[in-house]
């Protein structure tokens, strides 16, 4: 049962550590750094967790670490899931399972996209005000276990508002500049044509991404408060004047990574 191997998990993460957090913290490619500011640090590989998918890509580390950060307990995804890996949306959305068994209520979701807004440049950050899931698959098709969360899940505050005010003045005050947006999630693992990125843009999105969207809907089903922060990387197809690469893409999230682990920093402090 699904139920039962979720609790397995936790437990065994429970064994492996001496801190309860409650807030989550899942780190996008080029944004690992946020980890070295945790403090008290117990750190626990995937491999070892049972029950647990394991993944390969390169800027992502594959490791839980558990610390104080800012005050507070964190419990983090240094590397995530995802779907073009070949792992099901399921296993995508695994850990924010055990994450809610383990006592988190909030979760700090960051991210690496493309943008397709023309008013946005790679190096900025962008507050996520809603997602628009373009695959169709989602994490929630299967029977339902009402010990999760309902059939139906409501979603229209799928990124809160009051964490994202709360962003905002932490922003303002620490002088960092930040766009707001949609994000839409693309299944990769290519790069959008220049016809898709038209679509999305007539859909209503501001960026597109591989991530993000999974462990949003998760979330808020399991009645998690979800941040959003995305850093683009990149102008998306069509009007980026250059090709896509995953090492310009690496380059650009590291470059603005200092800047993103100071405001979610000050976020947890303010919490
Ligand atoms: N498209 C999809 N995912 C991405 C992009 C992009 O342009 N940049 C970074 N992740």
């Amino acid at each position: 049962m699904f139920y039962e191997k979720v609790q397995n998990s936790a437990e065994f993460i429970k064994s492996r550590t001496k801190h309860n957090p409650t807030i989550g913290i899942i780190l996008g490619s080029g944004l690992g750094a946020l980890v070295d500011l945790i403090e008290d640090k117990d750190i626990i590989p995937y491999k070892e967790i049972p029950g647990f998918p394991v993944g390969s890509l390169a800027g992502h580390a594959g490791e839980l670490v558990l610390g104080k950060l800012g005050g507070q307990t964190v419990i983090c995804m240094s590397g995530r899931f995802h779907y073009y890996e070949g792992f099901t949306m399921k296993e995508v959305t695994y850990p924010v399972f055990v994450m809610k068994m383990l006592g988190v209520e909030n979760l700090i979701v960051t991210n690496a996209c493309g943008a397709i807004n023309k008013e946005f440049k790679p190096g900025d950050l962008m507050i996520i005000t809603d997602y628009i899931n373009i695959l169709g698959v989602n994490p929630l098709i299967g029977p339902n276990d009402e010990r999760f969360g309902p059939r139906f899940p409501d979603m229209s505050e799928a990124y809160s508002k009051e964490l994202i005010a709360k962003a905002e003045t932490v922003a303002d005050n620490l002088g960092i500049d930040y766009k707001h947006g949609v994000y839409a999630l693309f299944n990769g693992p290519c790069y959008e044509t220049a016809a898709e990125i038209r679509a999305f843009a007539a859909m209503g999105a501001d960026t597109v991404g591989m991530s993000t969207v999974p462990e949003t809907t998760v979330a808020n089903y399991l009645g998690i408060k979800v941040f959003g922060l995305s850093c683009i990387t990149n102008m998306a197809t069509g009007i980026a004047t250059v090709k896509h690469s995953h090492e310009e893409v690496l380059k650009t999230a590291n470059e603005a990574s200092e800047k993103l682990c100071r405001w979610v920093k000050e976020l947890i402090i303010n919490w």
